[in-house]
This record gives structure tokens, C-alpha cells and sequence, in this order.
């Protein structure tokens, strides 16, 4: 069931705008995305996916700040299901029907959102969370976080159990990510390679085996979007460390997983939300 949010009009154009308080300002987002050096070591290392296009023209795209748009990565137009489907808002039911037609019943897409990659995945949760944790059965799982030198951070459960985390509540199946690796900010990608770690399988628990990561092909970072943690990061350009809710990272050298972003259904179209872009600031 969708969640009620009252949303403005997504044909402002103007370069930021308010809502409740909200506040969102494209530039800055574009700069928590591409303008530093780990910015341009991103373009340069996964060029060949094509998200270097992402530095032109998205600025000037219409339909807002607030809709969710498929990126499709070039030379994967006949290979994604949303391959003919570049820069349109994303919709609801599209990653319903895409599911139908996995083996985990899960799928997921490229996207962009304000100038920042991100990944959209569904995942069955509602159909599965009351069965038995077994393979091929995914839905959402809540687990500790702990920082690469094993400190623990926090619950996965904050997420549902603490009021300032109200807004990432897990709802209608789905999850947006900020899609920048926390090894060195390349764009981790959904099934867009195909190894071990992007098979249509799932396995429980959170481990590095099964399928269904979000894999970095940089330097091979896996991460699992059916496992909701909380984990600690770092400004980059201020030093100050904050703690975020996110997903796992499940392998690889990237230390921590990445954070979520919040999102409402207004119709069939998926909207996110600024609500914690501080914790979009580690490639600063
Ligand atoms: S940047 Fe992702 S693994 Fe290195």
C-alpha cells in the first residue's frame, strides 16, 4: 500500500523548491555526485557503462527534482528490460511486471534521481517475509552494522523502530539507493555484468554467496539490497562521520554499504525525497 504523502507539482522549474520543510537544490546534488576527484576516477573507471553521460544534461531534464528516472547504461539498451526507457520517470508497475519474469522475484534498474545515480530494487517482501527463510524466497532482512574495524554501529531495526528514520520505512517492495560504491564512488550496477554474485538467485542471511548484489565492477565490491543495516560514513570534505541507514555490503573492498533514499508512490510514479542527503556527501 502506498504511503500518503502530498507531493508539488513535478513540472516546477525552478532550481530549488520547498515541501514541509523539504529542501532541494539540484546543484548541490550535483556536486555531492561528480564534481571531485573520486567523481572523475568514477567516470574514467566505468565509462564503458556510459554513466559518464550523467555530468551533461540532467540539470536540464524536465519533471522536477523529485521523480526517479531509468539510467540506462550504454550498450545495455537490448540487454535490461528498461532498456528503451532512458531518462523516462520511472513507474510502480513496471518493476512489478519485470519480477514476474525472475526466479527470486525480484528486479531492479538503474536510475537517476536530482543529478545522483541510484538503484531502484523490488523485492517480494510482502509475499515472503511470513514464509521460511530459504533460497530463491527473498525479502527484506534487518541485521547489525558495524564499521571496517568491527565497531558496532546499530540496528538495522532502527529503520522501523526510530521516529527520525520514519520516511525510510519499508513499503510497496521497493528500495532506492544512493549508488555510489564507498570504496572509491563508482556506480555499482544491477545485473549488468554476469558472475556469481548477479545471478536471478537468493540466498538468506546476508552472505556473499547467492546472486541478486548490486556488484561494482571497478574493483568488484557486492552489495545486498535485501539487507537493511545501519553503518557509519564520512564527509569527505568536512571529516565528520554520521551514521546512515543503508544496505550491506556483502564483499569486496568497499568497507561499508550504502545508504538508502527515501520515496513515496504519488500514482504509478516513484518520487524520492531529500530527507538525509547529508548522507550522500562521502565522494564530496
Ligand atoms: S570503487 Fe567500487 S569496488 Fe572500488
Amino acid at each position: 500500500m502506498a504511503r500518503k504523502f502530498t507531493l508539488r507539482d513535478s513540472s516546477s522549474s525552478s532550481e530549488s523548491s520547498s515541501e514541509e520543510g523539504h529542501l532541494i537544490d539540484r546543484r548541490e546534488f550535483m556536486r555531492h555526485s561528480f564534481n571531485t576527484a573520486a567523481g572523475a576516477i568514477t567516470v574514467a573507471a566505468i565509462g564503458s557503462v556510459g554513466f559518464a553521460s550523467l555530468l551533461m544534461g540532467q540539470a536540464e531534464a524536465d519533471g522536477g527534482d523529485t521523480a526517479v528516472r531509468y539510467w540506462v547504461p550504454t550498450g545495455a539498451e537490448d540487454s535490461v528490460w528498461y532498456g528503451d526507457r532512458h531518462l523516462e520517470p520511472m513507474t510502480y508497475q513496471s518493476f512489478v511486471d519485470a519480477a514476474s519474469s525472475s526466479a527470486t522475484g525480484m528486479s531492479a534498474a538503474q536510475g537517476v534521481w536530482s543529478g545522483m545515480p541510484v538503484n531502484a530494487v523490488y523485492v517480494p517482501h510482502e509475499e515472503n517475509k511470513g514464509s521460511a527463510l530459504i533460497e530463491d524466497k527473498p525479502r527484506f532482512q534487518f541485521m547489525d552494522g558495524y564499521t571496517a574495524d568491527g565497531s558496532y554501529v546499530g540496528s538495522g531495526y532502527e529503520l522501523e523502530e526510530d521516529p527520525q528514520y520514519q520516511s525510510l520505512s519499508i513499503h510497496d517492495n521497493l528500495i532506492i539507493i544512493f549508488s555510489r560504491c564507498t570504496h572509491l564512488c563508482c556506480i555499482p550496477g544491477w545485473q549488468l555484468v554476469t558472475n556469481e554474485f548477479t545471478e536471478d538467485q537468493w540466498v538468506p542471511s546476508g552472505t556473499d554467496s547467492g546472486g541478486s548484489k548490486l556488484f561494482c565492477i571497478c574493483h568488484s565490491s557486492r552489495f545486498d539490497p535485501t539487507v537493511i543495516e545501519k553503518n557509519r560514513a564520512r564527509n569527505r570534505s568536512s571529516g565528520a562521520e554520521f551514521d546512515f541507514i543503508g544496505i550491506k555490503r556483502a564483499g569486496g573492498p568497499a568497507p561499508m554499504g550504502m545508504p538508502l533514499i527515501p520515496f513515496v508512490l504519488n500514482g504509478d510514479s516513484i518520487e524520492a525525497l531529500p530527507d538525509f542527503k547529508d548522507w550522500y556527501t562521502y565522494c564530496d
